[in-house]
C-alpha cells in the first residue's frame, strides 16, 4: 500500500476540525460535515466551539464541504462522528452506523483501479466496534470485502479540550490496523501530525480498549475522591487537607473531587460496561463509580441547602449564584453538563438561581454578576473557568454578607477565605 496522497475527515466536530487542520498543514486535506450550517460557519472561519481560531480555518488550504461525495475517491479516510449513550446508558451506534455506510454507499462509485481506501475510526467505542460492527456495514453498502477491498483502521482521540498543554502536537497517539501493510501507512501518516510520536496497537481490538480503559480510570478515580469527599465531610474533616496528607506518600494519586459531566468520561465506561456484558461479565466496579459519580449532583444540592440554613437563611428565601454552567473549565461545550443539572435542581429548593457562564451568549438569562451589584445568598463555583479562578476576591464579593460561597473545583484555597464573614465549604 503506498503512502496516501490526501486525508479526508468525515465529521468536523471538536475532534474533527482540529485534526483537519492539522492533516492541511501537512498533505492536502478535505473535511466532510453533513450539517451544512457547520460548514457554512468554518467557511467563514466560525468554530462555533470556540476551539480554534477564525484565522487558522481561514489560512488553512483544506477543502470544506458538506457534499459526501468528497469520499467517493478519498484515499484515507478518518471518522469522528459522535458515539453517545441512549437513554437506558447503552451505545448510541446511530451516527458510526450512517457514516458507514455513507462511506460504503461512496466506496461503490469507486472509480476502478483506484487505490485500495484506508478507513480510520477515531470515534471512541468498545473493543470490537470497528470491525465487527462498522466493517460490515461498510462491506454490505461497498461490495467490497473487509481488509481487502477497504482497510480498516482506529485512533483513539486524546486530546484535552480547554488544556493548551496536552495537544495533538505533544501527546503520543495510539495507532492501529486490519492488516501489517495497513498498519504502516496508518502510522505514517499519523505520524505526520503526532509530533510526539505514534504507539502501534497490535490491533485494531487493542487501540478501542485503550481509549475506553483511559476514560475508566479517570471516572472511577474521581468516583473514590468524590465519595471520599462526601465521608470526610460527614465526620468535620476537611477532605483537601486529608488528599494533601496523603498526598505526601510515593504512590498516592491525587485527584480533585466534582461533577462529571461532558460526553467523554460519564459516556466512554457504558460502552465498556456494555461490551463486557457481550461476554457474560459484569463489570460492577465501573458501574458503581458511575453510580458515585452522577449522584453527586443531589448530594451537593442537599449540602448547600444545609449550608445556607446553617447560615441562618432559609433556602425557600435565599438567591443562589451558580459560576461556571459549561461540563468543564476553559471550554464552551454545554452538553451534558451537570453544573447546568445542579442548577436545575437548586432552582426546586431556592427562591432564585442565577446561571452565569462567560462562553455564554450575554443576554438577560446570562447576565455577567461582575458588572452589577446584585449580591447572594449563596455563590456556587462549579466550574473552574480562568476568568473565576483568577479573581478569587472578585467571586467572594459576590456573596452576600454572612451569606455562603461553595467552591465545587478545589479552586479556592481555605488561605483566601481567612475573613470571609460568612459559610464557606468546598469539596
Ligand atoms: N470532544 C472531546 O473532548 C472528545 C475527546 C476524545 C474523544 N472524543 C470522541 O470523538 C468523537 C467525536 O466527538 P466530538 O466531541 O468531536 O463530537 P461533535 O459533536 O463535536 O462533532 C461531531 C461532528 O460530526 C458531524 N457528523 C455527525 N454524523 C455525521 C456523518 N454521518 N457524516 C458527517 N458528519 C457527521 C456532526 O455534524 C458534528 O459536526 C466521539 O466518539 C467522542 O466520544 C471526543
Amino acid at each position: 500500500m503506498n503512502f496516501p496522497s490526501d486525508v479526508t475527515v468525515v465529521g468536523l466536530g471538536y475532534v474533527g476540525l482540529p485534526l483537519t487542520l492539522a492533516f492541511a498543514a501537512e498533505m492536502p486535506t478535505t473535511g466532510f460535515d453533513n450539517d451544512e450550517s457547520r460548514i457554512v460557519q468554518l467557511r467563514a472561519g466560525n468554530d462555533r466551539n470556540r476551539e480554534v481560531e477564525s484565522s487558522l480555518i481561514t489560512a488553512s488550504d483544506l477543502v470544506l464541504t458538506s457534499d459526501y461525495s468528497c469520499v467517493t475517491e478519498a484515499e484515507f479516510i478518518v471518522v469522528t462522528v459522535p458515539t453517545p449513550v441512549t437513554e437506558d446508558n447503552r451505545p448510541d451506534l446511530s451516527l458510526l452506523e450512517s457514516a458507514s455506510s455513507m462511506i460504503g454507499r461512496c466506496l461503490r462509485d469507486r472509480s476502478h483501479g483506484s487505490s485500495t481506501p484506508i478507513i480510520v475510526f477515531e470515534s471512541t467505542t468498545y473493543p470490537g466496534c470497528t470491525e465487527d460492527f462498522c466493517g460490515p456495514i461498510i462491506e454490505r453498502e461497498s461490495r467490497l470485502k473487509s481488509g481487502e477491498g477497504f482497510v480498516l483502521g482506529y485512533s483513539p482521540e486524546r486530546t484535552n479540550f480547554g488544556d493548551a498543554e496536552h495537544t495533538l502536537e505533544t501527546v503520543v497517539k495510539v495507532v492501529s490496523g486490519q492488516t501489517a501493510e495497513g498498519a504502516k501507512v496508518i502510522s505514517d501518516v499519523y505520524s505526520r501530525i503526532a509530533k510526539a510520536g505514534v504507539h502501534m496497537a497490535p490491533n485494531i481490538k487493542t487501540a478501542e480498549a485503550s481509549k475506553v480503559i483511559e476514560n475508566v480510570q479517570r471516572d472511577l478515580n474521581i468516583a473514590l475522591f468524590n465519595e471520599s469527599a462526601m465521608i470526610f465531610d460527614r465526620m468535620g474533616i476537611d477532605s483537601s487537607d486529608v488528599f494533601d496528607a496523603a498526598g505526601t506518600k510515593w504512590n498516592f494519586h491525587r485527584y480533585q473531587p466534582g461533577l462529571v459531566g461532558g460526553h467523554c468520561i460519564p459516556v466512554d465506561p457504558y460502552y465498556l460496561t456494555y461490551a463486557a456484558k457481550q461476554v457474560g461479565y459484569d463489570a460492577n466496579v465501573i458501574l458503581a463509580g458511575r453510580s458515585v459519580n452522577e449522584g453527586m449532583v443531589p448530594v451537593i444540592g442537599e449540602k448547600i441547602q444545609q449550608l445556607v440554613t446553617e447560615a441562618g437563611q432559609l433556602p425557600g428565601e435565599s438567591d443562589v449564584l451558580v459560576l461556571g454552567q459549561t461540563f468543564k473549565g476553559d471550554v464552551a461545550d454545554f452538553r451534558n453538563s451537570k453544573a447546568i443539572h445542579l442548577s436545575d435542581s437548586l432552582a426546586g429548593s431556592f427562591k432564585s438561581v442565577t446561571r452565569f457562564d462567560p462562553y455564554g451568549e450575554y443576554n438577560e438569562a446570562n447576565k455577567d454578576p461582575f458588572a452589577g451589584d446584585a449580591r447572594f445568598g449563596a455563590v456556587v463555583l462549579a466550574v473552574p473557568h480562568s476568568q473565576f479562578v483568577e479573581s478569587i476576591t472578585a467571586v467572594r464579593e459576590l456573596v452576600a454578607s454572612g451569606g455562603v460561597m461553595v467552591d465545587l473545583t478545589g479552586s479556592i484555597k481555605s488561605s483566601q477565605m481567612l475573613d470571609f464573614d460568612g459559610l464557606f465549604w468546598k469539596l
